[in-house]
């Protein structure tokens, strides 16, 4: 299973790169505005800024809506590194956008996606990712887990070769009920991947290791 983190802020992206245990990162433009980057250059240097830091896929999202310009974006996008992977959001003309793309070799994200069949389409059209928003599912009472789990059979049906991207992971368990399920990669803030190093016991186990040993030296 692949750990993207989900977040534009470099020091975050900087400490779970050093954990050794990093993929890729995802960003979205809320995330982005939430570091202060704002202005198209800013924020293409920024992409380039994450790519230097990790080894994996970088995700960065096209803001046009219609095909050409998603087109132009998504192609401009894909020139400033080769870890970038464009990120399209899941409509009829961002379908069209990710058959282009994939057509002529350059790796998507389908974003947004929500239900089983908005996966299937992202599938169809060549998508290299689809993202399905787990996290928001749940806010509103819908189960995010189980649209993992149905993406993962339709996939698994005919052998669709899209990873599934789980997106909006709030937490620890999110990662571990993806990894039960089998989703290929989860993206979620640094909190949820360092969550998975707690356990009361471990700590109180160290504790007595390092006590004993501290008698008999
Ligand atoms: O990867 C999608 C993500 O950025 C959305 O997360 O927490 O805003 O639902 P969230």
């Amino acid at each position: 299973m692949k750990f993207f983190i989900d977040t534009a802020n470099l020091d975050q992206i900087r400490e779970a790169q050093d954990l050794g245990v990093l993929d890729g990162v995802t960003t979205n433009p809320s995330l982005m505005a939430k570091e202060g980057i704002t202005g198209r250059n800013n924020i293409l240097k920024h992409y380039v800024d994450i790519c230097n830091i990790v080894d994996g896929d970088v995700s960065a999202e096209v803001i046009a809506t219609d095909f050409d310009g998603m087109v132009k974006e998504g192609e401009q996008l894909a020139e400033l590194h080769e870890q970038i992977v464009v990120k399209i959001p899941m409509i009829k003309e961002g379908i069209k956008a990710i058959k282009y793309f994939s057509d002529n070799g350059i790796r998507t994200n389908c974003t947004l996606v929500f239900s089983a069949g908005q996966a299937l389409l992202a599938a169809k059209a060549g998508a290299t990712y689809v993202s399905p928003f787990i996290g928001r599912l749940d806010d509103i009472s819908t189960d995010g887990l189980n649209l993992i789990a149905e993406i993962r059979l339709i996939y698994d049906n005919y052998g669709f070769e899209t990873q599934i991207l789980a997106a909006s992971v709030r937490h620890t368990m999110h990662v571990l009920e993806c990894a039960k399920i089998g989703s290929d990669v989860m993206t979620g803030p640094l909190s949820s991947i360092e969550g998975l190093l707690k356990h009361p016991l471990t700590d109180i186990g160290l504790e007595k290791f390092l006590a004993d040993y501290k008698k008999g030296n």
